[in-house]
């Protein structure tokens, strides 16, 4: 698919499915736009990646639970490229807590800022510039946000199910003009979440699929692809989940 002359913002692209997803943008020929904010030599290396197939991104270090770090996010991208294509509001955490664990209040807060929040803030803000170029959105929710597989994660499920119901609040508003707004829902992927989030249990551990396997964060990174494209020009407010039959036997 090509994209070229076409801009693409990816936050969290750092690691897992946001980086494999900014390199195969590039590979296609995209302008791509990389957000993270932990580990600047995460982005360096990502941007190394991508321009071994393709252009290299502008870096763009921010938190995304900062309102002024969303700003900043939107003005170095128009500032750059003056313009905007896709957006791919892929950053998101995970963290453990219970009702009776007494931990679910603090961590919820912490969730919805980067889980929904920040979704909410850079849709805002990006959607002027996808409304001039007839662009798309790709959101990054999770089976979580259809299915509660552990009590502990009922809080990141929480702010799963919320991104999804505004991803399809957003696809029907934005619909109008031209702007389409679509969900990609994984179930288990090799990535880096679990470790960052502190939590010891692997995917293996924490994961049964009906396909008896997890997927690599190209999976994912094709999906978004293929949703962010002309091929999908009909398809808007749609969830598209890649869980290796998770679903079917839940
Ligand atoms: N892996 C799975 O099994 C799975 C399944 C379903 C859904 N998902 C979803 O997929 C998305 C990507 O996760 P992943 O699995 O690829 O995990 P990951 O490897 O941990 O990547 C998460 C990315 O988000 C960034 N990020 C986190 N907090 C941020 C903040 N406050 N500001 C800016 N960037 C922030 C991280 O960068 P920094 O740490 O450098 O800030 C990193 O680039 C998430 O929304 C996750 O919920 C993952």
């Amino acid at each position: 698919m090509s994209f070229d002359n076409k801009v693409v913002l990816i936050t969290g692209a750092s690691s897992g499915i946001g980086a494999a997803t900014a390199v195969a943008f590039a590979r296609d020929g995209a302008e791509v736009v990389i957000v993270a904010n932990e580990t600047p030599t995460k982005l360096k290396k990502v941007q190394q990646d991508c321009a071994k197939v393709g252009k290299p991104p502008l870096i763009i270090k921010a938190d995304v639970a900062n309102d002024d770090d969303i700003q900043k996010i939107v003005k170095e991208t128009i500032a750059k490229h003056k313009k905007l294509d896709v957006l791919v509001n892929n950053a998101g955490i995970v963290r453990l807590g219970t009702i009776l664990d007494g931990k679910v209040t603090a961590i919820y807060d912490e969730l919805i800022k980067v889980n929904v929040r920040a979704v909410v803030q850079l849709t805002t803000l990006a959607a002027p510039y996808l409304v001039k170029t007839k662009g798309n959105i790709v959101n990054v929710s999770s089976v979580s946000g259809i299915t509660i597989n552990n009590p502990e994660m009922g809080a990141y499920c929480t702010t799963k199910a919320a991104l999804s119901h505004f991803s399809r609040a957003t696809a029907l508003e934005l619909a109008p003009h031209g702007v389409r707004v679509n969900i990609v829902s994984p179930g288990p992927v090799y990535t880096d979440l679990l470790n960052n989030a502190g939590v010891s249990t692997t995917f293996e551990e924490t994961s049964v699929t009906a396909l008896n396997r997890i997927s690599g964060p190209e999976e994912i990174a094709d999906l978004i692809i293929f949703l962010a494209s002309d091929k999908a020009k009909g398809i808007t407010g749609s969830n598209y989940v890649s869980d290796n039959g998770m679903l079917l036997i839940k």
